[in-house]
């Protein structure tokens, strides 16, 4: 199925000026960059963006104590108030210096960059994906630091939040579609 997928370049990519490298790896997987800015993220973007949504909040502060209780090392505070801790944390870091902001598009492209970006902890992340290639970052490291995970790059997780975060940060008139002249070949029909 042909999506969309939103892909935030963060500031660490930014300030470590690998914006022309990661997308890259996007062009030539054969995605379609359809809109592509350099912007800062104001408090309320940053807030939208990262919602304060129960679920989400509770799911993230579930994958810091996974990480702490596989060390052996046991967390007193409940999911719902590390996901909030770390939200707060995100929306601070997201607008600290300016990001760039892209929508892909392309066959099951929502996935596939999911699978690009490797996990969430770069030090877990696999060799080959962008946050295993060029971040080391954990959630201890992050955690003692007192700011989030520098993993460089966000990526919308399904359908529904592609479309939620797409609408956050471009106007429909920023995001342009046109054909690349290896779409013939790339869904090429026999
Ligand atoms: O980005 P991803 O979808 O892999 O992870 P998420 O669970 O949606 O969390 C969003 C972002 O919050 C992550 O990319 C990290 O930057 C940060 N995070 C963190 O700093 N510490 C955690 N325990 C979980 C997430
Ligand atoms: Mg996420």
């Amino acid at each position: 199925m042909i999506e969309r997928t939103l892909v935030l370049l963060k500031p660490d990519a930014v300030q470590r000026a690998l914006v022309g490298e990661i997308v890259s790896r996007f062009e030539r997987t054969g995605f379609k960059v359809v809109a592509l800015k350099l912007c800062y993220a104001s408090k309320e973007t940053a807030g939208q963006h990262y919602a304060d949504d129960q679920a989400w909040l509770k799911s993230v502060g579930e994958k810091t104590k996974k990480s702490y209780e596989a060390k052996g090392i046991s967390v007193k505070d409940d999911a719902l108030t590390i996901g909030n801790r770390i939200r707060q944390q995100l929306m601070d870091f997201i607008s600290m210096s300016p990001i760039v902001a892209v929508v892909l598009e392309g066959h099951d492209v929502i996935g596939k960059v999911r699978i690009m970006c490797g996990d969430t902890a770069p030090n877990k992340s696999a060799p080959g994906t962008i946050r295993g290639d060029f971040a080391f970052d954990s959630y201890g490291l992050a955690d003692t630091s007192g700011r989030p995970i520098q993993n460089l790059i966000h990526a919308s997780d399904s359908v529904e939040s592609a479309k939620r975060e797409i609408a956050i940060w471009f106007k429909e008139s920023e995001i342009h579609p046109y054909q690349r002249v290896d779409e013939a070949l790339l869904y090429r029909k026999m």
